[in-house]
C-alpha cells in the first residue's frame, strides 16, 4: 500500500546500460544466490533498462547494452534507504553540541531553537537546505530519503516545508506533533486540535506519511493517539518516535496502530520487543519496522539500542541517519552502518540489508532497496570488493559511484 503517493514525474535514462564485470552484486533478493537475505551474486552483471533493473545474471551471459559501466570487480549494492531524516530547517546547533560533549544531557529543548530559525527563513533557504542535505546524501549512496517536516509548527510553516520536500521525495512526513511550540506551552490541548485541524488539512496534501514524537516532554500517549489517528483517516501512513530518551508507550502504540515503523527505539521492554515480533510477518511487507537511529547516540552521547536483541526476536530492523540539526547531524549511512556493527552488535551483513531492504519495509515500498527485475535501478559501486568494508572501513569514502533511476550521478 502507498498511502498519500503523490503523483511524481520520475527522470530516467533512455537507452540500455550494462553494470558489468561485478565482483559481489548484493541483491537483497532472498532466496537467490548466496548470502542469505543478501541474495549476493558472484561474478555477475546488471542491466538497466528505462530507469530499472531488466536483468540480473554471471558476468559471462550479459546482453548487450548501448552503455557499459564497468565495475571493475568491486562490490555492488542497492542504493541505501534513509527512511528517517529532518532536512527542512534553517540554521545549525553546535554550540549545543559542544554543551552535550562538554557533559549537557539531551532533552530535545533545542527543537525551538531550530523551529525560531525556520520559521524567520524564506523559503528559497530552506529549499537550498534540503538541497545541499540531499546531494550530500545521494554522494555518499543515498537513493531514497525520506524527508519530516516538524521546524515550523504553525500551519503556514508546516504547509511550506512539506511544499518543499515533496520538491525532492516521495516519502514525506507530517511532523506537525514534534513539540508543542512555546505560544501553546500552557494549553496543549488547543495545539492537539490544532495539528488535527487546520494544520492537517494544509499539509496532507504534500505528505504521505504522518509521526508523532511521543515522549516525555513532547507528545503524551493519547495526544499521539489521538494525532495519528487524525493523520491516517486523512489518508497518511502511520510512523511514530517511540521510546528514544526512555522507556514509555510509544513502540506499542504504533503497532496499535499498525505503523509502517517505530523509530528510534532505544529504550524497550521485553514486551515491546514481544508486539514488534508479533507484527512480523514472512516478507516483511505489512510488519511495524523498528528503525535504529544510531546517528542520535552518538550525537548525544547516550547508550545505543541493542539490535542483536531485536533481530534474534525476529523483528525487522531498519538502519536511518535521522539526519538534523540537533540529535543527529549526518546524512552518511555508511558512518550509521559502521555503528550499527560496532555499536549494536549487528553483523555487517544485517547492517547493509537494514540499510537498504530495511529502510524499504520502514517505507513499505517494494520498488528500492532490492536489485531484481522491475526494481528501480537505484544502485552503488564501492571502492572496494565486498559490503563487509563498508563497516571495515569506517570514516572511508568507499562511494565510487551512484546510479539512481539508472543515470550516473
Ligand atoms: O529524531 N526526537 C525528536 N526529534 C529529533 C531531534 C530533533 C532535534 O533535536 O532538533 C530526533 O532525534
Ligand atoms: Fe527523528
Amino acid at each position: 500500500m502507498r498511502p498519500g503517493d503523490p503523483a511524481r514525474p520520475t527522470v530516467r535514462s533512455s537507452g540500455s546500460l550494462l553494470v558489468d564485470n561485478i565482483g559481489e552484486l548484493v541483491t537483497n533478493a532472498f532466496g537467490e544466490g548466496v548470502g542469505g537475505p543478501l541474495g549476493i551474486h558472484r561474478d555477475a552483471a546488471l542491466l538497466v533498462e528505462d530507469g530499472l533493473v531488466a536483468w540480473v545474471g554471471p558476468a559471462r551471459g550479459a546482453p548487450a547494452a548501448d552503455r557499459r559501466v564497468d565495475a571493475a570487480g568491486a562490490a555492488v549494492l542497492p542504493g541505501f534507504v534513509d527512511s528517517h531524516a529532518h532536512l527542512v530547517f534553517a540554521g545549525d546547533r553546535a554550540a549545543e553540541f559542544a554543551a552535550r560533549m562538554a557533559g549537557e544531557p539531551y532533552t530535545g529543548g533545542g527543537i525551538r531553537t531550530t523551529v525560531g530559525a525556520t520559521r524567520a527563513a524564506p523559503d528559497s533557504e530552506l529549499r537550498r537546505n534540503v538541497r545541499r542535505l540531499r546531494d550530500e546524501a545521494l554522494r555518499q549512496g543515498t537513493t531514497t530519503i525520506e524527508i519530516k517536516s516538524g521546524y515550523g509548527l504553525t500551519v503556514a510553516d508546516e504547509a511550506r516545508s512539506l511544499r518543499i520536500a515533496a520538491e525532492f521525495s516521495e516519502d514525506t512526513t507530517f511532523l506537525g506533533a514534534h513539540v508543542v511550540p512555546a505560544e501553546y506551552a500552557d494549553r496543549p490541548d488547543d495545539y492537539v486540535g490544532m495539528v488535527c485541524g487546520p494544520m492537517l488539512a494544509a499539509a496532507a496534501p504534500y505528505a504521505r506519511w504522518i509521526d508523532v514524537f511521543c515522549e516525555r516532554g513532547a507528545f503524551d500517549v493519547d495526544h499521539a493517539r489521538a494525532i495519528l489517528a487524525c493523520g491516517q483517516a486523512a489518508g497518511l501512513g502511520v510512523r511514530v518516535h517511540a521510546n528514544q530518551l526512555g522507556p514509555g508507550p510509544g513502540v506499542q502504540l504504533g503497532v496499535e496502530l499498525g505503523a509502517a515503523s517505530v523509530d528510534h527505539c532505544t529504550h524497550l521492554s521485553d514486551a515491546d520487543i514481544d508486539a514488534l515480533a508479533a507484527t512480523s510477518t514472512g516478507d516483511g511487507a505489512t510488519s511495524t519496522v523498528a528503525t535504529l537511529l544510531p546517528g542520535a547516540e552518538f550525537s548525544t552521547r547516550s547508550p545505543y539500542p541493542d539490535a542483536r536483541r531485536l533481530v534474534d526476536a525476529g523483528v525487522t530492523v531498519a538502519l536511518a541517519t535521522d539526519c538534523n540539526p540537533g540529535s543527529s547531524y549526518t546524512s552518511s549511512m555508511p558512518f550509521c552502518i559502521a555503528l550499527a556493527v560496532r555499536e549494536m552488535r549487528m553483523t555487517p551483513a544485517e547492517a547493509v540489508w537494514a540499510a537498504t531492504a530495511g529502510g524499504a519495509l520502514a517505507l513499505r515500498r517494494d520498488d528500492v532497496g532490492v536489485l531484481r527485475p522491475g526494481a528501480r535501478a537505484d544502485l552503488i559501486v564501492l571502492d572496494a570488493p565486498t559490503h563487509l568494508h563498508l563497516a571495515y572501513r569506517p570514516g572511508v569514502p568507499l562511494i565510487r559511484q551512484v546510479l539512481h533511476n539508472g543515470v550516473p550521478q
